[in-house]
């Protein structure tokens, strides 16, 4: 059987419930993508444009670092990846464990939350940056109200 393992970045805590949703119903391990320092709720103002998640969003090249995971990714085949959406994409922190981790076998399943935008820009946002390298399947955008049967039957549906 493939093994998998969930693992997310989470600042407000809606994208950790969610993945361990999904871990603890699908029996599936989970690790966090940890900030190597923590942003504050000052750095997550949007609407400052010199806060430090703005000034990251505006940089293309920003790599904000990560603590090492607490799971060895070489055990597992598939790699569920769950983020916030931030001004309409992944936070550069996610493109930061996407270039440096080696992800090359594995399959990637992306998952979001948001304030309502989809997974759309960001999916192929990922496809562009790294499809030549990675191989995701089509992720997927999470309200607050998951329910068990939901997740089993996404994750039927991607047949992996
Ligand atoms: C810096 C920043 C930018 C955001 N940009 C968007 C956005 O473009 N579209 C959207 O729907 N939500 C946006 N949000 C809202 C988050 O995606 C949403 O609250 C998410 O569920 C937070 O997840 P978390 O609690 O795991 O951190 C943004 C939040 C932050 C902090």
């Amino acid at each position: 059987m493939k093994k998998a393992l969930v693992t997310y970045f989470s600042c407000g805590g809606t994208t950790q419930a969610t993945g361990e949703k999904i871990a603890t119903v699908m029996n599936y391990d989970v690790a966090e993508i940890e900030p190597e320092e923590a942003y504050s709720r000052e750095d997550l103002n949007w609407k400052d444009k010199e806060s430090r998640s703005s000034i990251e969003m505006q940089d293309e090249s920003a790599r904000p670092d990560y603590k090492t995971l607490d799971k060895n990714l070489q055990e597992y085949d598939l790699v569920f990846i769950g983020f916030p959406i931030w001004w309409g994409i992944e936070p550069r922190i996610i493109d930061h464990f996407l270039e440096k981790e080696n992800l090359k076998d594995k399959v990637l399943i992306p998952f979001v939350t948001s304030g309502g935008s989809q997974i759309d820009q960001a999916q192929a946002r990922l496809e562009e940056n790294y499809g030549g390298k990675l191989k995701f399947l089509e992720g997927r955008r999470w309200g607050r109200n998951i329910e068990a049967e939901e997740i089993k039957t996404w994750i039927d549906d991607l047949e992996i």
